[in-house]
């Protein structure tokens, strides 16, 4: 039987756009919130550095938009941009008046800095814990509302639209094997990123774009996804964990050093370790590559100790665990895949090209980062295009819904898990050695071939859910290697060895099922 749920909204995604969507809308009507796993299973939950937001004295938003498009190499929508950065203080003054409160220093807010800002404009909490503390305040007030109904385990596999208008979506509950529909005539996407498509990334499990797919196989237009930035400074450990050392760090004054004790960023950048992300990558890049080795370290051995130890606790706490005291001892750091920058083009109030259904945060190309987005100006992103996705969406509230659903069921065969786990696990490898930092033709097609023949011995039944993930990945990864080979220049995020340059027209590179791939020239 396949249940029937009928509310106003249907959010998917749990991260800080989805539970703010989720927030916002329920002031308008009724909100079904879904989620893959549990409600703190999200890039946000992991979030370090913080918001983003020019409240400081010395600060304007006039600064941050000239920092942000700056960082995003001449591919940011500047509307999109002047947009976050006017309205992003006014969704954080509206959180804190119901209660959210940032670190402080005195009577003022303590202002981080990360890379690419010329300012000090980074609000965080519980030192650098941002996301899970903002988390929970959301889950808190989405808890105590009756116009919100979580489901959580939840993958949503297929929009249902008819005649061109949203009617829901079909989800499976893949833990106990329920099929569900979902009808509202609004469908917000908030799924999160894709960086979890690499094998070594900053991002939880979960983040393997499912998002994407599910418009990309609604004939929406998906945007740039090969811009994928690294975080440069991943903690290195032989046993491959990648735990995210933030910038902030940096922004307080840590140095990286190359194998023989040296500062290496001096002489690549006038903002040295606080240039923007894809200077500081690539610096580190070349220096492990010159040096042959697949690290380099952070030293933190010079600045004040009791301000580290409180300020970055989670970090001190987690790299104790490998007997890493931060205050003193080196840490071996190396860029990890970390936030998906393309994603579902949308418009400046986050609906795409189906009437009804919208998509916010990370999952979404609101053309805010361009070609590289300015580091924590993306829970900020959420914040403000959630709010915006909630308040155009509200013109659909007195149509009637469509009831028209899916006869199509889910179900789940326990057999092939391992299988597909292995083949997860290829995937996620042939992105990192193929499709990382540098990139060039005779690589990426190599990852073309590999991932054509990744799935050859599988053998997929329709409408069983690992069928269903693995050609999710294979589609993600796909639009990301597409469109690294489509993408012939070097900007931002896309290094290309063999096409050294940035190309004099800028360009957009969307992909749709009716069309294939496009360069839309700005
Ligand atoms: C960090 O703390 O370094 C991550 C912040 C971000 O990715 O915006």
């Amino acid at each position: 039987m396949i249940k029937q749920i009928v509310s106003d909204y249907t959010i998917i995604g749990s991260g800080l756009a989805g539970l703010y969507a989720a927030y916002c809308a329920s002031k308008y009507g009724s909100v079904s919130l879904l989620t893959k796993h549990s409600l703190q299973t999200s890039s946000t939950f992991w979030a370090q550095g913080g918001i983003a937001s020019a409240i400081g004295e010395e600060d304007s938003p006039e600064i941050h938009f000239e920092d942000t498009v700056r960082a995003g190499k001449g591919l940011c929508n500047e509307d999109a941009v002047r947009i976050l950065v006017n309205e992003g203080p006014e969704r954080i003054r509206e959180l804190i008046s119901e209660g959210l409160s940032f670190d402080r220093e005195g009577n003022n807010y303590e202002l981080g800095m990360e890379g690419g800002h010329t300012r000090r404009r980074i609000l965080h909490l519980g030192g650098n814990e941002t996301g899970k503390f903002i988390v929970e305040f959301l889950i808190n007030k989405i808890k105590n509302s009756d116009r919100i109904k979580i489901f959580e385990n939840f993958l949503v596999h297929k929009l249902i639209i008819k005649d061109n208008e949203c009617c829901g979506c079909s989800a499976y509950k893949w833990n106990e094997g329920e099929n569900y529909f979902f009808t509202s005539n609004i469908v917000i996407i908030a799924s999160g990123g894709a960086a979890g498509i690499y094998n070594e990334s900053t991002n939880p499990h979960s983040s393997t774009g499912d998002g994407v797919t599910l418009a990309y196989n609604s004939g929406i237009e998906i945007a740039n996804m090969e811009f994928i930035q690294f975080h440069p400074t991943a903690f290195h450990s032989k046993k491959g964990n990648a735990f995210l050392i933030s910038e902030a760090i940096r922004g307080e004054g840590a140095y990286l050093i190359n194998n023989y004790g040296k500062r290496f960023m001096k002489d690549q950048h006038e903002s040295a370790e606080l240039a923007p992300r894809d200077i500081v990558s690539k610096g580190i890049f070349d220096v492990m590559e010159k040096e042959k080795t697949d690290h380099v370290f952070l030293s933190l051995s010079h600045l004040n100790k009791a301000k580290i130890k409180s300020r970055f606790k989670n970090i001190y706490d987690t790299m104790l665990k490998y007997n890493i005291d931060i205050t003193t001892d080196l840490i071996p750091v190396s860029p990890a895949a970390h936030y998906m920058i393309g994603g579902i083009n949308t418009d400046l109030n986050g609906e795409t090209i189906l009437p009804g259904v919208y998509a916010c945060g990370e999952v979404a190309y609101s053309g805010v980062h361009g070609a590289n987005r300015l580091a924590s100006n993306s829970l900020l992103e959420c914040l403000v295009f959630s709010y915006r996705s909630v308040e155009d969406s509200k013109k659909y509230l007195d149509k009637k819904n469509i009831i028209d659903y899916s006869q199509e069921k889910y179900l789940v065969n326990d057999e092939v898990e391992s299988i597909y786990l292995n083949l997860k696990n290829s995937i996620q490898r042939l992105m990192n050695n193929n499709v990382g930092i540098v990139r060039s033709e005779s690589i990426l097609n190599k990852a073309l071939e590999l991932i054509s023949n990744v799935d050859k011995s599988w053998e997929y039944e329709s409408n069983e859910y690992y069928s269903n993930r693995l050609r999710s990945l294979k589609t993600v990864a796909l639009l990301v290697i597409n469109g690294a080979i489509a993408r012939k220049e070097t900007r931002g995020s896309q290094i290309r060895i063999d096409f050294p340059d940035e190309s004099k027209v800028a360009y957009n590179i969307h992909q749709s099922l009716k069309t294939g791939i496009e360069k839309k020239y700005l």
